[in-house]
């Protein structure tokens, strides 16, 4: 069961957006669970239905507190979130604020999009060199769930106005970054790549972009998957020498302790798929129609109540407006890619950081040189590193264990040099949307930061 609720944790990370759009699916999940008799399938399917599973316990875990909250945006189901300029017209110069798009090539071809927001409202551009930070959101969602608050309570904008340069990652797949130097995003080979992929091009390639554009070591700042990458990424000695410090909020690197009656009957099903079975390449769009006949599967497997399971899943948000979440059901969630999401599944089902396994031991030998695929060895992230960790006492995803067994790896890190932030009330979502986030969060952020920008 572990393995199951590790990957529906990972997948949380951007869950904020998954669960409000759940509540959605919900109402269509609820219909087809009647309707639909149970089905035998084939171990293929089931292993899909595992990922769709996660999606959807994830989903559900938003859904069940904001049941009421049904707009007709939310239902869109094959269509893609509305056409908009970009996040820079959509998002931030509405509010007034100075932006500059970027693309940003990575080393196997994907082209990302970057937002710069140079500096605060009204400064007129004579400010003097700031310190950068750069932002990184979870799966599922793109740089735009920063910006579903008024700008008083979003973290770009209060960064900005605490005198950062404020650069927002965006993710391949998402939305602005469907593009690649020759493949097209309806081709198998553009959705090849797992979060093994976000560690070694993606974050390099927009760590060392900002850093060439501003002549200076950075700050990050990531959320769920956001973490779990950079984590991955420390522990391979990348980034540390292009930061100047690391802010992980909801840090992801165990997902052990989840022990919801869903995770129980998920992994029973379908834990001894993952890894076995050939999964195709394929985009994985939460809002695409397949979903709901994952959805279907899901429902029919016996013992698996499709109510209780948006219930039991996740622990709610504290502080999200009504508003927040109707913006946040309108452009997110994001695609990601299939392959990701199984190797999230592997990574609840080993309780390890590993790279993707390919199924079988002649395979990965073939790709890493070992018959099992080589670990992120948190121990080996440097000591000296500066590290703020904020998690939540309700975050069902990024679960308060987990994150002492996180913590746990990281005992000999410099005492002065790793920051924890524990905040009893909040949950997963809280942490990017909640309308309280500046107060409890944010200001500890920019503390954190300042602090660091004087290091080299
Ligand atoms: C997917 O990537 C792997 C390497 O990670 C490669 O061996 C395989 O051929 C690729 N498959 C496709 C269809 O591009
Ligand atoms: C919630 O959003 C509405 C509309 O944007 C706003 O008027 C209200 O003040 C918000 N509430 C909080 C607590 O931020
Ligand atoms: C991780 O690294 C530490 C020291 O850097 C080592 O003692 C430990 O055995 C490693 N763990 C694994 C699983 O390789």
């Amino acid at each position: 069961m572990f393995p199951f609720c590790w990957t529906l944790t990972l997948l949380s990370l951007s869950l904020l957006t998954l669960s409000y759009k759940g509540l959605v699916h919900m109402h269509t999940l609820s219909v087809e669970c009647e309707t639909f008799a149970p089905k035998k399938t084939q171990a293929r399917s089931s292993s899909m239905a595992l990922i769709i599973t996660l999606a959807a316990l994830i989903i559900a875990a938003g859904a069940s507190r904001e049941a009421t909250i049904t707009s007709p945006d939310s239902i869109q189901d094959g269509t893609y979130p509305p056409e908009v300029a970009g996040i820079c017209a959509a998002s931030v110069a509405v509010h007034g604020y100075k932006c500059q798009e970027f693309e940003v090539q990575t080393e196997d071809g994907f082209i990302l999009s970057l937002q710069r927001i140079p500096e605060g409202r009204g400064e007129g551009g004579k400010g003097a060199r700031k310190s950068p930070v750069l932002i990184q959101h979870g799966v599922l969602v793109d740089g735009m769930t920063w910006f579903l608050n008024s700008a008083e309570e979003d973290l770009p904008f209060i960064l900005a106005e605490n005198g950062f340069d404020v650069w927002i990652a965006n993710t391949r797949g998402t939305r602005f970054c469907r593009k690649h130097r020759y493949l097209d995003s309806s081709s198998d080979e553009f959705w090849n790549w797992t979060w093994d992929e976000l560690v070694t091009y993606d974050l390099p390639a927009v760590t060392s972009f900002v850093r060439k554009h501003t002549g200076q070591k950075m700050n990050y700042l990531g959320h769920s998957l956001g973490t779990l990458i950079a984590l991955a990424s420390f522990s391979e000695g990348r980034l540390v020498d292009d930061l100047k410090s690391a802010a992980l909020l909801c840090p992801i690197a165990y997902l052990n302790h989840m022990t919801t009656a869903l995770g129980v009957v998920a992994a029973k099903a379908f834990a001894g798929e993952i890894g076995s079975t050939f999964f195709g390449l394929a985009e994985f769009y939460p809002k695409g129609v397949d979903v709901a006949s994952f959805l279907k599967v899901l429902c029919a497997h016996p013992g698996a109540n499709c109510y209780d399971l948006l219930t039991a899943i996740t622990g709610p948000n504290c502080c999200i407006n009504a508003s927040t979440i109707q913006l946040f059901l309108k452009n997110e969630p994001q695609s990601t890619s299939t392959k990701n999401l199984v190797h999230l599944s592997q990574t609840v089902r080993d309780g390890v950081l590993a790279k993707y396994d390919f199924g079988n031991p002649a395979f990965n030998l073939m790709h890493y040189g070992t018959p099992s695929p080589p670990i992120y060895n948190l121990s080996n992230i440097p000591r000296s590193f500066p590290i703020f960790l904020s998690y939540g006492g309700l975050d069902a995803l990024s679960d308060v264990h987990d994150v002492q067994l996180l913590l746990d790896n990281l005992k000999f890190h410099d005492v002065d040099k790793l920051s924890v932030q524990f905040i009893k009330d909040y949950g997963h979502a809280d942490f990017v949307m909640g309308v309280n986030a500046k107060d409890l969060v944010y200001n500890a952020v920019v503390s954190f930061f300042k602090s660091h920008m004087a290091s080299l």
